[in-house]
């Protein structure tokens, strides 16, 4: 998929007539921004700003049709827009004001769980066809009037389009060129998959067997404890907390760890989540965050919370494309298994691991080497083809392992 990417907060100026003017500094890039969105032809965008305020939420088309493109080849755009007087106004009256770009064609505007499931295939399509179909995903940004830096842009995700459903997750992550502090493809897919099991049922992904069994572990139990490692901004992890009460009445803890660096924005982006449900005395989900660096978790070093349970699942999308890391990260969820074990003193226990992943090169495959030196068994495998506009389809890969007490007695 392609991403915009704000690289720096919007200004507002006066323009002509002294009319405010809003100057916008983005791109279109892969998740890892190794390259620009390259369409066939111009790719029309469309900028909103919604203002919201206690008596709801006004949106202004920034943007008429035609008016903003990106063109193959570009690298960034830099659009300068008038701002509608009511808009003007809402500035003055200080309301809280985001703007968003995406792209105007609804089947190219990657928005949500539905629309990603749907353009994502378990058949590879032909070429010509798979390159004129991929998704961007749009990004909001928070006009910050009072001179300070704006340090974030959001992603926001519909998870369900039903009424009933659990609505959208949103998450922060970090403006500018940086790749690091942002969402990457198999987080964002594995969440829409996750999401599909309630919301697309007959989606080919929701009855492929490994949603099938996680949605069998995730549904089946009074309560499940589930951590997940290098979590990053958090889509999967606080995802996961969104959809969970539709596909469980139990009880679900979920501690999303990292290294140091990704701690603040995984604590905002938790803070984000249905505040309500996460401050009641007895929230159905609970939402945490520890530190966990798998050069630590690989000696069974682990924190407070890590170490104060048995995790039924752990989780962790795009952690793999790092060869150097992979025996850390394979020896920290052995170890996870053992510190599993110690905790049920004595009772047969099974450690699950979910993987997602968007493979990137050949190397990459050590880590199934690496797993089933450990013992780690591989259940279930699913692929997602994910077409690319203008450019060749990839894919999204899931895996489902599991390691029980017997293998790790036998070691
Ligand atoms: C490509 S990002 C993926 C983030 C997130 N899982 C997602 O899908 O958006 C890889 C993550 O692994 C984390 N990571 C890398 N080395 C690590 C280590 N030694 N211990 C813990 N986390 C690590 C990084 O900080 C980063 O957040």
């Amino acid at each position: 998929m392609h991403y915009v990417r704000f690289l720096r907060a919007p200004k507002v100026a006066p323009g002509r007539g002294n009319r405010l003017q809003i100057q916008l500094l983005f791109t279109i890039t892969t998740d890892l921004g190794d390259s620009f969105l390259f369409p066939q032809k111009l790719l029309d965008l469309q900028v909103t700003a919604s203002a919201s305020s206690s008596i709801g939420t006004s949106t202004w088309l920034l943007s008429d049709p035609g008016r903003l493109y990106w063109e193959p080849g570009m690298r960034v755009a830099k659009p300068t827009l008038d701002l509608p007087v009511a808009f003007e106004r809402a500035i003055q009256a200080g309301v809280r004001i985001q703007i968003c770009v995406r792209a105007s064609e609804p089947s190219q505007h990657a928005d949500g769980a539905a629309k990603i499931l749907a353009i994502a295939s378990e058949k590879p399509r032909y070429r010509k066809e798979a390159t004129r179909m991929g998704a961007i995903v749009p990004a909001w940004i928070s006009l910050n009037l009072s001179g300070g830096d704006t340090e974030v842009s959001m992603r926001r995700l519909q998870l369900s389009d039903s009424p009933t459903g659990f609505g959208y997750v949103e998450v922060e992550e970090e403006i500018g060129e940086s790749i690091a502090r942002h969402v990457w493809d198999a987080g964002v897919v594995a969440l829409c998959a996750i999401a599909g099991i309630d919301t697309a049922p007959e989606n080919e992904s929701s009855k492929h067997p490994c949603m099938v069994a996680l949605n069998q572990l995730l549904g089946s139990r009074e309560a499940i404890n589930v951590l997940e490692l290098g979590c990053g901004v958090g889509i999967l992890g606080v995802g996961l907390g969104a959809v969970y009460p539709k596909l469980s009445q139990g009880q679900c803890t979920i501690l999303m760890t990292d290294l140091e660096e990704a701690e603040a924005r995984a604590r905002s982006n938790i803070a984000r989540l249905q505040p309500k449900t996460l401050e009641s005395e007895e929230p159905q989900v609970r939402m945490l965050y520890e530190n966990l660096d798998w050069e630590d978790g690989r000696q069974g070093r682990f924190g407070k919370e890590a170490e104060s349970r048995a995790w039924d699942l752990v989780m962790l999308s795009d952690c793999t494309y790092n060869v150097d890391m992979l025996p850390a990260l394979v020896e920290t969820l052995s170890a996870i298994h053992s510190s599993n074990l110690k905790q049920v003193l004595g009772e047969p226990f099974t450690t699950k691991v979910f993987l997602a992943t968007k493979p990137r090169h050949a190397s990459e495959r050590e880590l199934f080497e690496l797993m089933e030196k450990e013992g780690w068994e591989t259940l279930h495998k699913q692929v997602l083809q994910l077409p690319v506009l203008g450019a060749e389809p990839e894919s999204v890969e899931f895996y489902l392992f599991d390691k029980s007490s017997l293998i790790d007695e036998s070691r």
